[in-house]
């Protein structure tokens, strides 16, 4: 970690309470918005919230209610309303001067399984919340795109401007949002940047539900004494990403200066973990509080339609033009992440 690139995270943070802004957090009540919300009204800003509550949560919003100062929250307004409205998109963008959008419908097997709705809530929703955000005249929209963009190219490293063909519904919407940004500042000047996340985990991350993500989803299995089923021989990798790495992203992204908007950028860490090593590494952790993990094995079943087989993500233009300098590996993201959920799906 370069200290120079953590100050300037810091310096930014700093700046940003001297001078509050005005945010709106599209998807406020999942897992990455929830976090967004959670370290802007931290520091002082005034933030707005929108969320459908298809796969986000109210506790998730109640957790950060209880994280900080009764001053603090109040700079926090919710609107429960959904982004495949123009006009809740509109009356969402009126007062923000930053836009992080991160309402979709995630998930590739989702995507596979109702590739309708997977495309009116990344695509058209996102196109609401283009139009809303130019007319509303803000000054940038930080939006989540996706590892997925990088589909079938068999390059590691995945650097920004080598991709191949997406291989399911998912990576195609998450592909059309770069797209339609790229056409919005050719055609309107409208400035935007998109961070391609690589596989983010941290707190809040839903463990429920058919389309769970890896990681809370073995958590939970391991914790309540369920199987956990990894799709293939457990050779694939991913670059796993702490939430607080995304977070740090989005701020520097929404702030950075005018020669880093619209272009998109890699959110990792750039390292590759492989499934059966993610397995290990939470079995041992867990095991000193449940020592019947000892001798736990995941059930292996065939490879998964639409997965690609391992990414890891070079983070060289993220750092040269945001001034990104990730804070936690894996390793100590997990340690933070694994105390929360040992804490939070006990009392659930
Ligand atoms: N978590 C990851 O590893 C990852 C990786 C790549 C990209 N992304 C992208 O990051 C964003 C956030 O993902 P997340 O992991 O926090 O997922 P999440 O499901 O926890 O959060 C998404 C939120 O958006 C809300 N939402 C969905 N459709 C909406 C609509 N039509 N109107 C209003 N709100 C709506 C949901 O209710 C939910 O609260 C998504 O765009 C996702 O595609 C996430």
């Amino acid at each position: 970690m370069a200290d120079s690139k953590m100050n300037h995270y810091a310096e930014t943070l700093s700046q940003l309470q001297q001078k509050p802004e005005s945010w709106l957090i599209t998807g406020a009540a999942g897992f990455i918005g929830s976090n967004l919300v959670e370290q802007l009204l931290k520091n002082n800003q005034t933030v707005t919230g929108l969320d459908n509550f298809s796969t986000g949560h109210l506790n998730n919003l109640d957790h950060i209610r209880t994280s900080m100062s009764l001053e603090q929250w109040q700079n926090f307004k919710f609107i429960e309303g959904d982004i495949r409205n123009l006009k809740t998109c509109r009356m969402a963008c009126q007062s923000a001067s930053y836009v992080l959008h991160q309402a979709a419908l995630g998930s590739v097997p989702r995507s596979i399984a109702d590739p309708i709705n997977t495309h009116d809530n990344n695509i058209s929703g996102f196109l609401n919340i283009l139009v809303a955000a130019r007319d509303a005249k803000v000054k940038r929209l930080v939006y989540a795109a996706s590892s997925s963009t990088y589909g079938d190219h068999p390059d590691l490293p995945k650097v920004e401007d080598k991709i191949g063909s997406p291989l399911s519904p998912y990576a195609v919407t998450k592909l059309v949002n770069e797209l339609y940004a790229q056409v919005f500042a050719i055609n309107y000047g409208f400035k935007s940047i998109g961070l391609r996340y690589f596989n983010v985990f941290g707190q809040r991350q839903d463990p429920n539900g058919a389309y769970a993500a890896v990681i809370p989803k073995w958590v939970d299995a391991m914790i309540t004494g369920k199987p956990v089923v990894i799709n293939g021989d457990g050779e694939n990798s991913r670059d796993f990403c702490y939430i607080d790495n995304a977070v740090q992203a989005n701020i520097l992204a929404a702030t950075a200066t005018e020669i880093a908007a619209n272009q998109v950028y890699n959110v990792a860490v750039g390292e590759r973990t492989s499934l059966n090593q993610l397995l290990e590494l939470i079995r041992t952790k867990l095991e000193e509080q449940y020592p019947q993990l000892i001798n736990f094995k995941a059930i292996h079943q065939d490879f998964r339609a639409g997965d690609i087989k391992h990414s890891q993500a070079d983070i060289t233009k993220a750092r040269n033009l945001l001034g990104y300098d990730p804070s936690h590996r894996i390793n100590e993201g997990l340690d933070i992440a694994l105390q929360w959920y040992v804490k939070n799906l006990k009392s659930s």
